[in-house]
């Protein structure tokens, strides 16, 4: 009999949304439904994921959920921060991502979670304002009020646990600054100074969370919890983190399709990315300043895995460029087109054409689900600091300096397999399913 490292999951586990706009109320709804039996949650691992554990003899499939004790649906109790006041019945109808169909059986649930006010600077975000948002002298004393928050939402909701995810827009480019990121100490006296240049409010999200002992997942691109600083507190406050950027759509594709061309050992000299959508990430993205942060994000998977250090004559001349435009029509149905330049044999060029006509937040939520309940996995198994396991949900997985990322999909789906192996006692292994 193996023996399951990770603690049961008992009572009720807390998961505080930061940004409740369109994927968090479509995560929110679909978690509601799936609870009353109404909808299937499609898409994630941890709730209808089926693996091989052991070897040999002992080689069996089971769900996720019986290998390991992954927090039952009926346990999780929501809430959030955005700087509307919109609560979630009203958010989900703004984000016109579900019909009222699929939102009405969930109503009183959703009319129940109301946003806490917003740790919010319109400097990282200028292409949004609501009136939901915090006020105080400097980002110490606004995080102290994130952490009263995580505090009384815990009692007031009889949890036992809290996950805390960032699930708001993707905030404007910010350079690493060792000076002020380089440590705990250094970045804490940037906040009493408020020095509102290098402390972005997600890393405020991020130091309340785990001051509060909650594990932090970043969703979208910004620099937050990939500094110094923030790895040192994880490790002092035993908490996991993991980001960054959900791997949804076209990312995903993107690490699909590179390593069969890196594996046959097909040419790329270019690949054209773009994309529309009109949502309110959009609009956020429509400003450069937040785009550079996405753009980054997007772009460093391909370098990554067609790796011109070893195929210099295939890939050294790659031209890569990601575009991503506001198209208010499309609302959260976004679409891409993909124009990848390869060449085979002699030379010879070839073009593939890839168009996804997909739906942003609903391929977005059960990445988010998971990344909640291995979060909280994480926390029982005693883990802390960088989540690389979950490199699986994430477009530019955090890695310590030094150290490479892994974005091939199915390596990274290895990984996580393999950390729900070491979880439930068994040991990690290259066996093929
Ligand atoms: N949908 C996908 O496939 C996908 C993939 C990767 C990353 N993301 C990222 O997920 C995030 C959410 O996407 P979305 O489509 O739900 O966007 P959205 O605009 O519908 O929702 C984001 C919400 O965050 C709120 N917000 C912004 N700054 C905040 C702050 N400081 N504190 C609290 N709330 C704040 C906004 O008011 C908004 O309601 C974006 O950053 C997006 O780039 C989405």
């Amino acid at each position: 009999m193996k023996e399951n490292i990770v603690k049961p999951a008992n009572g009720k586990l807390g998961v505080m949304c930061v940004g409740l706009g369109a994927v968090t109320t479509t995560t929110i709804i679909g978690t509601l439904m799936a609870r009353k039996g109404l909808a299937k949650p499609v898409g994630s691992f941890a709730c209808e994921g089926i693996m091989r554990i052991g070897k040999g003899k002992e080689k069996c499939y089971k769900e996720v959920k019986d290998i390991v004790p992954v927090a039952d649906l009926n346990d999780i109790v929501f809430g959030a921060w955005d700087l509307y006041e919109d609560d979630a019945y009203d958010a989900a109808v703004k984000a016109n991502v579900l019909k009222l169909q699929d939102i009405e059986p969930v109503k009183d649930e959703l009319r129940a979670i109301r946003p806490y006010k917003a740790l919010f600077d319109k400097s990282y975000a200028s292409n949004i304002d609501g009136p939901n948002v915090k006020v105080g002298e400097s980002r110490w004393e606004l995080t102290e009020q994130l952490r009263e928050d995580i505090r009384n939402f815990k009692r007031e909701n009889n949890c036992e646990r809290v996950v805390v995810i960032w699930i708001a827009s993707t905030e404007k480019y910010i350079p690493r600054n060792d000076e002020v990121h380089g440590s705990v100490k250094a970045f804490e006296a940037a906040m009493k100074a408020n020095d509102v240049a290098n402390v972005a409010p997600s890393m405020c999200y991020a130091y309340a969370a785990m001051r509060e002992g909650c594990p932090f997942v970043m969703g979208a691109p910004n620099l937050c919890v990939d500094i110094p600083a923030m790895w040192e507190l994880a490790e002092e406050t035993k908490t996991p983190i993991t980001g960054k950027d959900f791997k949804s759509g076209q990312t995903m594709m993107k690490t699909v399709l590179a390593p069969a061309f890196f594996t046959r050992q097909l040419g790329v000299t270019g690949w054209f990315s773009t994309n529309i959508l009109g949502n309110r990430d959009g609009i956020v993205l429509d400003n450069p300043e937040n785009f550079e942060t996405k753009r980054r994000s997007k772009t460093s998977a391909l370098e990554n895995i067609l790796d011109s250090d070893v195929y210099p004559d295939l890939y050294n001349d790659m031209y890569h460029k990601v575009r991503i435009n506001y198209y208010p029509p499309r609302g959260d149905e976004k679409e891409s087109w993909d124009n990848i330049d390869i060449f085979g044999w002699m030379g010879y060029p070839m073009t593939i054409k890839v168009n996804f006509l997909c739906r942003d937040s609903i391929l977005a939520a059960p990445l988010v689900l998971d990344l909640i309940l291995f979060s909280d996995i994480a926390l029982r198994a005693g883990e802390y600091g960088i989540q690389k396991f979950m490199s699986f949900y994430c477009k530019a997985p955090m890695h310590k300096d030094g150290e490479k990322p892994v974005h091939d999909l199915f390596k990274q789906f290895a990984m996580l397999k393999n950390k729900i192996r070491e979880f439930a006692g068994y040991e990690a292994d290259q066996e093929l399913d």
